[in-house]
């Protein structure tokens, strides 16, 4: 299943925001609120949180690069996010990582087809079954090589 963002709009961008309280505590939530509805914080917005915040340019973007979950590009359509906090890292979730950047896509990086992101997360709540990952939103526990290149191809063939 593809990611179910919005494409970007400037409208939409404000109408969150209109939500959000103006206070400039706030630029990692407004930040948060762009990328789940997005997939990603365009330059736009982080303008458009600065005006709504009261605060500066520079300051959003000091939040948006301190936080590597944020994004400044469009994802892939397909994010597997593989767990390499403790739990999981005792149950092989470095040597998962290492095999998926030989076979699918350099970490933090995209595969060669386009298709898929390569990304780490720590702890997804599902530590009794390390490894775990997130294949866009299906969180699946247990995960091998295998495993994951079978949900790749349910997530490439779902509409
Ligand atoms: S440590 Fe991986 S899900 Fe919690």
């Amino acid at each position: 299943m593809a990611h179910l963002v919005t494409p970007w709009a400037l409208a939409a961008g404000q109408e969150l925001l209109e939500h959000l309280p103006t206070d400039e505590r706030l630029i990692l939530p407004a930040l948060q609120v762009m990328q789940q509805s997005f997939g990603y914080v365009p330059p736009e917005a982080v303008a458009l949180i600065a005006n709504s915040l009261n605060v500066s340019v520079a300051d959003v973007h000091g939040v948006l690069t301190y936080y590597h979950e944020l994004r400044t590009t469009p994802p892939a359509p397909i994010t597997v996010a593989v767990c390499v906090a403790e739990a999981c890292q005792a149950s092989g979730s470095r040597e998962l990582v290492a095999h998926l950047e030989t076979n699918l896509a350099p970490l933090g990086g995209r595969s060669a087809d386009g298709e898929v992101d390569l990304v780490e997360v720590f702890c997804l709540g599902n530590c009794a079954l390390g490894p775990a990952a997130l294949i866009n939103n299906r969180l699946v526990g247990r995960v091998t090589g295998a495993s994951i290149k079978s949900a790749l191809a349910d997530a490439r063939l779902a509409p």
